[in-house]
């Protein structure tokens, strides 16, 4: 079987980390990177980390609008599809990267195959609700992480094809945090000590193009007083540098950092402060508090088992979490047991 993966942006790597190491005992798989992100420490650094078999093709995409960045990739992806004539494509999540890989390989009738199907956050002002609805209406199978997420499926009147594997953000912490622990140096290079720091992280496009909330984000981060570590995304920096707002010293700025570096700094602080998907969903998994900077989250397990707040852009609301918030209930396991890639293999070996 011939499988053809499509990946581009930094969550993307981690997670096709996971199902790629097991793909590859029982089938053939050719990787696609769309160069959506392209920094070192974007792309680069997890490949070699993570040992991600070097790309069979980079499209070089780049940064742009929305349709800039889908509409090459779809043209430079149908091209490869036409050639390479695989049996499946698999996606993963929900960037422009996703969308144009499932889109490609549906107008062509190659199945597609979408890992983390079935998130819905309801807010379809996000470029990634709606890259994800999309993404789930052309896909024949559907990997839910959740529960939750095969239920949104089912609401929107999917139902073939869905399997819940658990997640594969999970395996993935499972398998590197060991390898972490040995080889990441990131404490003793920013001179942090364990329990003694938040970490914070921030890209959305709905925090970053917004001023106002950008600037409340800051504002909070800063008048908490409290240790901060905040690896930027470039996205932010860039916005950061437009509006020329400044840090107070108590935030650490750094650049963004590889995947071993960043479960080291998830597993060793206090607190999380972020809008990312993936790293609230980490915080859960090393059990750490977590405070959302978003109005709503698709990871919402978390927020019900009392480990993740929704504080939006409140700066008040942000300060008060960064103080007090603490969960008080233990954690109950809702993405499956570790082996979601095993699972989501044995599904695909099985054809449609
Ligand atoms: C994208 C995804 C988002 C995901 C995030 C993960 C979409 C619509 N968004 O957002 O869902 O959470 O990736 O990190 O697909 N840039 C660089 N170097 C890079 C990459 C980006 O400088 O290597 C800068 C560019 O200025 C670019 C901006 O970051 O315009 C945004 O990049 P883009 O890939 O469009 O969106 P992200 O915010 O990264
Ligand atoms: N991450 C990383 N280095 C960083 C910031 C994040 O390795 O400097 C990892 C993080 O641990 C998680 C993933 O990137 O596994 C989340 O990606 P991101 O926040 O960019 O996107 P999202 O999950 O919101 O789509």
């Amino acid at each position: 079987m011939k499988v053809i993966t499509i990946i581009g942006a930094r969550p993307q790597f981690i997670k096709a980390a996971a199902v790629s190491r097991k793909l590859r005992k029982s089938m053939d798989e050719i990787i696609i990177h769309t160069g959506q992100h392209y920094d070192e420490n974007m792309s680069k650094i997890f490949f070699e980390e993570l040992q991600i078999p070097k790309p069979d093709y980079n499209l070089n995409i780049g940064s742009g609008n929305h349709g800039y960045m889908t509409g090459n990739m779809l043209i430079k992806i149908e091209e490869i599809l036409l050639n390479e004539k695989p049996d499946m494509v698999l996606v993963y999540g929900d960037t422009n990267s996703t969308i144009a890989g499932a889109l490609s390989a549906s107008k062509l009738l190659i199945p597609v195959a979408h890992v983390e199907a079935g998130l819905r956050s309801f807010n379809m002002a996000m470029p990634e609700e709606q890259n994800r609805i999309l993404t789930d209406h052309i896909s024949k199978l559907l990997f839910a992480p959740t529960q939750t997420a095969v239920n949104n499926l089912y609401n929107e009147g999917i139902k073939k094809g869905v399997v819940n594997s658990g997640d594969v953000m999970y395996d993935a912490v499972l398998f590197f945090k060991n390898l972490a622990s040995e080889k990441s140096r990131i404490l003793d290079r920013l001179g942090l000590n364990y329990g003694e720091y938040i970490l914070s992280t921030i890209h959305r496009a709905e925090n970053t193009n917004s001023k106002e909330r950008l600037k409340n984000i800051i504002e909070a981060l800063s008048e908490s007083e409290e240790n901060i570590v905040l690896p930027l995304h470039p996205r932010t920096k860039k916005f950061l540098e437009e509006y020329n707002f400044k840090f107070t010293e108590n935030i650490k700025i750094i650049e963004p950092v590889g995947y071993l570096d960043m479960i080291m700094l998830e597993g060793s602080c206090s607190k999380i402060v972020t809008d990312s998907g993936g790293v609230q969903k980490e915080a859960f998994f090393m059990a750490k508090p977590c405070i959302t900077l978003r109005d709503e989250t698709e990871w919402v397990e978390t927020v019900d088992n009392g480990w993740n707040i929704i504080t939006g852009c409140d700066k008040e609301k942000i300060i008060k979490a960064i103080k007090y918030f603490k969960p008080e209930r233990e954690r109950e396991n809702h993405f499956g047991d570790g082996n979601a890639a095993d699972k989501i293999v044995e599904v695909l070996k099985g054809g449609f």
